[in-house]
């Protein structure tokens, strides 16, 4: 319901102010707190009058200047509306989390949830009002840079985290001053572009996109994210900025989505590269008729004042529409009570970046990176060992990864400080750059690493190496490093590979040169305490993969819940036979870590699998019940996968898809008895109309500490009206 507020400003207003509210700038037009007419601004007809009628802006922060901004804004601004500030905080602000494909691997909503509470904290004292986050686009293609931004190949893992994020930045609704609106994106499928390659032609049925991509968006509209953001690319062959069918028809009516949906950077100006609009008005129009009620910096709305006062009938409408959301987020936000929304620069410099926010982060890194092998238990090591630690990752606090435009990363402890305060004897020297090596360098690596009761070979990428607008077809790691590691590995010497990366690799070589490898992602602000932490063992790797990591780039896209072909794969021996199966001739069909893998450092196995209800009616919650059993004289931690399997469908169903999970600690020699809930629409799925229900018939669930799992168990669902079909 729209407020009389809101309605009586938008009464008020010209065509010229309403058309005004639809545009977002960038930062660059408010340099020193006023609005300037300057360089791309002359070209897109903008007057400074139409300055001041913006509705939002990109990319400002900080209380003083965003104060500065807004009064000056208002000062020029006849109705008083304030100006909305935007902001991409991703995975943090000052503080700077671990990246969000990391994030995922901590399998655990508390910590993504505070994770954003956190970013909206501090964020919002530095004057933000809504956050471009979170990121909810599945994905299955590391190839893809952006894949750092996910939380990876799982629907219902994305769902999950998806909703823990809206709720972290916005908290409760109404929206108070610790907290901001949160917008997802990018809506939709852009996780899913051709070939891996950016901004690329994205091509699934809509079956397949209602079934896999659509749920983490509902999940976090559900949450009730205040706003939706466009994806670049095309869906069922229509640009997703001028999409009808996906913002009306799925949108706004089967998500029931009443917020506002803001265009990506020039998505609607880039209808015309797509080739579906002739002149930036015709972009605007298939914008504003699919819905969009924000253009951001592509000046396709500001067209319409051009011709502002004979705009057609329907055009007004859909305007008013447009504008009267606008309005209502920016009272949602609480800004025509106070512009300024509680910002003063003391909040700010007593929240911002605090001891307390650092050490959730840290927490959050020790939660999130992933121990892929260890050889005869190497890790942890004990303080005394002698360490030797090479390699281009070890003396950089590059560490946060992409997205963390107000972090710093020359405040950002290097992994060999921290590791030289905690162990005793830290040796260390680059070995090589990240994609250079020279003779002289290689040689001091060698020299140093007979030194070492172990080496710690520290590789990976710079964060500029992944993120937007960076796809990449071979995703090893460089050359260089790998040359070094192979060095490294003829001092016969135990080596522990950390690396650092922004997405899943090809680590084939690196697992087998290694006898630990500990994946740390981009870990931000207290990354490399945490590596320290986890190796000193005063902490367990607590992450556990939220894709699967392909043993080469050739298997891209593998991932752990496809389909049943009409030729699988049996995994017994008359495989190897039987050419006429779906694999390869050259590489087998599995990854090299599967998606919900990752080691810990005690003992933890899951027994005894028990369904409490074989046999249940459709609306019914399943309790799955398993003992975790810890065998190990320390205490530890793992996260219980439960998969489901729906034996026959009307269309075809994946082979496992997990349907729940839960971290569970376990104290040395301790059972824990654990019950998991599964919601009746985690067994559920989209039909040949469409339509999600829910089967009757035969199912299997399986548990596991990852998507191998090890347990298995039946029900039958009866009482559905297909009842007959499949029971
Ligand atoms: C990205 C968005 C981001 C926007 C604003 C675009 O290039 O695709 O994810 O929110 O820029 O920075």
């Amino acid at each position: 319901m729209t407020s009389a507020r809101v309605t009586d400003i938008l009464g008020q207003m010209t065509t010229e102010e309403k058309i005004g509210q639809l545009n977002q700038l960038s930062a660059d037009f408010f340099p020193d707190g006023q609005a300037v007419i300057t360089g791309p601004m002359k070209t897109q007809h903008m007057t400074l009058d139409t300055l001041y009628q913006a509705g939002s802006v990109l990319g400002i922060s900080g209380a003083e200047r965003v104060r500065k901004v807004q009064a000056d804004y208002l000062a020029h601004n006849r109705l008083q509306v304030p100006l909305l500030f935007m902001a991409d905080v991703v995975h943090g602000y000052r503080t700077i989390f671990p990246i969000p494909l990391a994030l995922g691997a901590s399998f655990d909503p508390a910590i993504v949830r505070h994770a954003s509470a956190i970013a909206a904290k501090e964020s919002a004292a530095g004057g933000v009002h809504v956050t471009f986050a979170p990121m909810v686009d599945l994905v299955r293609d590391p190839r893809w840079g952006r894949v750092m931004e996910s939380t990876g190949e799982d629907p219902y893992l994305n769902s999950v985290l998806a909703e823990a994020s809206v709720q972290g930045f916005q908290g409760a609704l109404p929206l108070d001053n610790d907290h901001i609106a949160a917008c997802v994106k990018h809506f939709a499928a852009y996780g899913a572009p051709e070939g891996g390659r950016e901004y690329n032609t994205v091509d699934i049925s809509e079956w397949r996109f209602k079934e896999q991509y659509l749920p983490s968006y509902a999940a976090a509209i559900k949450a009730q994210a205040l706003l939706v953001m466009t994806s670049f690319n095309t869906l069922f062959g229509v640009p997703a900025t001028g999409n009808q069918h996906l913002m009306r028809d799925i949108l706004r009516e089967e998500l029931q989505f009443n917020g506002v949906l803001i265009s990506d950077w020039d998505a609607i100006g880039e209808l015309m590269q797509h080739g579906v609009a002739g002149s930036l008005t015709e972009a605007a129009d298939l914008a504003l008729q699919a819905g969009v009620d924000i253009d951001m910096m592509s000046f396709a709305f500001a067209q319409y004042l051009k011709r502002a006062a004979r705009l057609d009938a329907q055009t007004q409408t859909l305007i008013d529409e447009a504008v009267r959301r606008v309005l209502e987020l920016k009272e949602t936000l609480g800004l025509f009570d106070d512009p300024y929304r509680g910002i003063s620069a003391k909040r700010e410099a007593a929240v911002v970046g605090n001891q307390d926010n650092m050490a959730a982060a840290e927490l959050a890194a020790e939660q999130t990176m992933v121990l892929l092998k260890n050889r005869n238990q190497l890790l942890p090591l004990d303080s005394a060992t002698k360490i030797v630690l090479i390699g281009p990752t070890s003396d950089t606090g590059d560490l946060l990864g992409s997205w963390s435009w107000q972090g710093s990363s020359a405040e950002t402890e290097t992994i060999v400080h921290a590791m030289a305060a905690s162990f005793s004897s830290v040796e260390s020297a680059p070995g090589c750059d990240y994609h250079a090596l020279n003779f002289k360098a290689l040689e001091t690596a060698e020299k140093i690493g007979r030194n070492a009761d172990v080496i710690v070979a520290a590789l990976g990428f710079p964060s500029a190496e992944s993120g937007e607008a960076t796809s990449m077809t071979n995703i090893q790691l460089p050359a260089e490093q790998l040359r070094l590691l192979r060095k490294l590995a003829t001092l016969g010497k135990p080596i522990v590979s950390l690396v650092v990366t922004g997405r899943p690799l090809d680590l084939t070589e690196v697992d087998a040169l290694s006898d630990s490898v500990l994946l740390t992602w981009f870990p931000g602000s207290r990354g490399a305490q945490a590596i320290t932490r986890i190796i000193s063992g005063a902490s367990e790797p607590g992450g556990r993969l939220p894709m699967s990591f392909p043993r080469t780039v050739g298997q891209v896209p593998v991932y752990y819940n496809h389909y049943h072909t009409g030729r699988p794969l049996n995994h017994n021996a008359s495989d190897a036979e039987n050419k006429y199966l779906s694999k390869y001739i050259d590489e087998t069909n599995d990854p090299l870590y599967p998606f919900g893998f990752g080691l810990g450092y005690a003992d933890i196995e899951l027994k005894d699998l028990t369904i409490q209800q074989p046999q249940l009616s459709p609306n019914e919650t399943l309790y799955v019940h398993v003992k975790v059993v810890n065998s190990a004289d320390i205490d530890g931690q793992t996260v219980v996968q439960i998969y489901g399997h729906q034996l026959v469908g009307e269309t075809v169903r994946p082979v496992k898809q997990l349907i729940g999970f839960k971290k569970v600690a376990v104290a040395a020699k301790q059972t824990v008895e654990l019950t998991i809930a599964i919601q009746p629409e985690q067994l559920g799925y989209y039909h040949r109309d469409l339509a999600f229900k829910i089967d009757s018939g035969k199912y299997e669930i399986m548990a596991g500490t990852s998507s191998q799992t090890t347990l298995q168990a039946d029900f039958t669902i009866v009482g559905t009206e297909k009842e007959d079909d499949h029971a």
